[in-house]
C-alpha cells in the first residue's frame, strides 16, 4: 500500500469525510455486519458452490468487512479503497482476524490499477453511493472482469418514486457532503445492461438506520442535525412510509432500501 492522494481527483470529498471518521467506522455495527453483508456471503457462496474466486477485488471498501467477507472463498482479495486511513483500519482489522490472503490498493473505484479480464469477482458494499462517477466505475469493474467473472454490489438505492428519490437524495448530501447518487434500480440495471452484465441473482434488504448515531457518524453541526431531524419527522406520508420513518424516544428509527445483485460479465 501506498500513501497519498490516489484517487486521481476522484475522491477527495470522500477522503475529507471518511478520512477523520475511518476509526469510527472500523467500529460501526452497521457496517461490521448486517443483513446485506449476509446477502454477499449467500450470494459468493451459491455461485460458486465448492469452487473459489481466483483474484477478487473489492471497491470502497472502508474499514473492509466485506473483503473480509468474501477472502474465505477468494485465493486473494484486494481491499481498495480512495481513502488511505481506511485502508489501515482494514489492514489493522485483517491483522486482527488471521486474513493471510488480503491486499490492499488505494486507488479510485473509476480508475482500477488492474489489467483487463485479469479478476473474477468485483464486489462493492454500500460505497457505490460515494463513487463520484459511477458509470466509469462500471466501465472500469467491466474491464478488469475476465469473461463469466461476477460483479456483486450491494448499496443503499433510491425508490422508483422521483420526489422520494429528491427526498433521499437530498438528506444523505445534507448529512453527508462527499454523498453522490442513491439511484434507482431501474437505472442501475439499464447501466449494467449497457455494459453486457446479466443480473442473475437479487436481494433486497433494508439498512436499519438510528437517525442520532446516522448523523455523529459524519459530525454533521448541531443546527444542521435538528434541521435534519425536522425533514424526517414532517416528510410526507408517503416518505416516512418509504423509510419507515418511526421516531423512538429522543431518537428516529428509519431504513434504507437496499439492493444487493451479483450481475455476470458476457
Ligand atoms: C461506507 S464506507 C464503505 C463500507 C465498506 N464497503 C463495508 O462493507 O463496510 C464508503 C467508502 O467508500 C470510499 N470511497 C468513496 N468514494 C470512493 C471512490 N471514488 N473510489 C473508491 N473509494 C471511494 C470511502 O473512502 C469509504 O471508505
Amino acid at each position: 500500500m501506498t500513501l497519498g492522494d490516489k484517487g486521481n481527483g476522484q475522491g477527495l470529498a470522500a477522503q475529507q469525510v471518511f478520512g477523520p471518521q475511518a476509526a469510527v467506522y472500523a467500529t460501526s455495527k452497521v457496517h461490521i455486519r448486517d443483513d446485506s453483508l449476509e446477502s454477499v456471503e449467500r450470494m459468493v457462496d451459491a455461485a460458486n458452490g465448492s469452487n473459489r474466486y481466483g483474484w477478487t477485488v473489492d471497491l470502497g471498501t472502508g474499514a473492509g468487512f466485506t473483503a473480509f467477507a468474501v477472502a474465505g472463498v477468494s485465493d486473494r482479495v484486494i481491499a481498495t479503497d480512495v481513502t488511505e486511513p481506511m485502508l489501515r483500519q482494514a489492514k489493522r482489522l485483517g491483522a486482527e482476524r488471521g486474513i493471510a490472503n488480503l491486499g490492499l490498493s488505494q486507488n479510485a473505484a473509476e480508475a482500477l490499477p488492474f489489467a483487463e479480464k485479469s479478476i473474477d469477482l468485483v464486489t462493492s458494499r454500500v460505497s457505490a453511493h460515494h463513487f463520484r462517477d459511477f458509470e466509469k466505475t462500471l466501465d472500469e469493474a467491466q474491464r478488469v472482469l475476465k469473461p463469466g467473472g461476477s460483479l456483486l454490489m450491494a448499496d443503499s438505492v433510491a425508490p422508483e418514486d422521483d420526489a422520494i428519490t429528491i427526498w433521499m437524495n437530498d438528506i444523505e448530501l445534507r448529512r453527508d457532503f462527499s454523498h453522490i447518487e442513491n439511484r434507482k434500480i431501474s437505472r442501475i440495471t439499464e447501466l449494467l445492461t449497457e455494459r453486457g452484465f446479466t443480473v442473475v441473482e437479487n436481494d433486497y434488504p433494508r439498512i436499519y438506520l438510528r437517525f442520532n448515531e446516522w448523523t455523529a457518524r459524519t459530525k454533521v453541526s448541531t443546527a444542521e442535525t435538528e434541521a435534519l431531524r425536522k425533514e424526517f419527522l414532517q416528510a410526507p406520508a408517503a416518505t416516512r412510509e418509504a423509510f419507515q420513518v418511526a421516531p423512538v424516544h429522543d431518537d428516529i428509527a428509519f431504513s434504507w432500501p437496499c439492493w444487493v445483485f451479483r450481475a455476470v460479465k458476457g
